[in-house]
């Protein structure tokens, strides 16, 4: 089967993204396909990876890497990314977003706090009008903590359900477990719901990532790409 037409929007985006990073940068990746598109685009600019200082945000990502030959730099080595390149699982207008699909997103939220810039890719079915409409928001937790936590979403009217792959597993690369909550509505104040959320012992990160993104690139299914910039 050929590549769909969210494919080849996923990988206008990610085309498009990998033409504005330059020699001498310090890059960051976060996971997912279209990550994984934005590397192999990196491949084909940079082989080896010559002139980049690189890190991703996952274990699978990080093995992507490894079999595209581009060797990767310890983050003790490096203070500030000058770009980082992601995915989403939604975009709203404000170009809040919500991420986690995948599993990574306290690693993602972590690169994405030591960038200079946050750049998003991503096709069409991602564009939202308000955050929490196709996806439940995933709570990273420590897995100890879940009867707690659990306990701190009902009584704030919410549910969380623990995450586990087709395989069975349920724990992320720091070792936690990912509850998936179903938000409410559009009325929700996102940032005080993420703030109150972050104060629940157990909670490591949400995949709320509010505020972070500075640009947006929207495949299109013509192959031409939407920039989208914070206002
Ligand atoms: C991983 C993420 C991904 O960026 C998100 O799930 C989008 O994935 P894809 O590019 O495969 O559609 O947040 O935690």
């Amino acid at each position: 089967m050929g590549p769909t037409e969210q494919d080849r929007e996923k990988q206008a985006a990610a085309t498009h993204a990998v033409q504005g990073v330059r020699e001498g940068m310090a890059l960051a990746l976060g996971s997912g396909s279209t990550v994984e598109m934005a590397a192999r685009a990196l491949a084909e600019r940079f082989p080896r990876g010559t002139g980049l200082r690189l890190a991703v945000a996952s274990e699978g990502m990080e093995s992507r890497m490894r079999s595209l030959g581009l060797p990767l730099t310890p983050l003790s080595e490096i203070d500030r990314f000058d770009l980082m390149l992601d995915g989403a699982d939604e975009v709203d207008p404000e170009l809040d977003l919500l991420k986690g699909g995948g599993w990574a997103l306290f690693r993602e939220k972590l690169l994405a706090r030591m960038s200079r810039s946050l750049e998003i890719m991503v096709d069409r079915s991602k564009l939202v009008d308000h955050i929490g409409r196709d996806h439940p928001l995933p709570l990273e937790i420590v897995p100890f903590a879940r009867p707690y936590v659990l306990r701190e979403l009902s009584r704030r009217g919410l549910e969380g359900h623990l995450r586990r792959r087709p395989d069975g597993t349920d724990r992320t690369d720091n070792g936690n477990e990912i509850l998936d909550v179903k938000l409410p509505g559009p009325s929700l104040s996102l940032s005080a719901l993420d703030q109150e959320l972050r104060t629940v012992p157990g909670v490591v990160e949400t995949g709320l990532f509010l505020g972070m993104a500075a640009r947006v690139y929207v495949g299109l299914p013509s192959g031409k790409v939407e920039v989208r910039q914070r206002p």
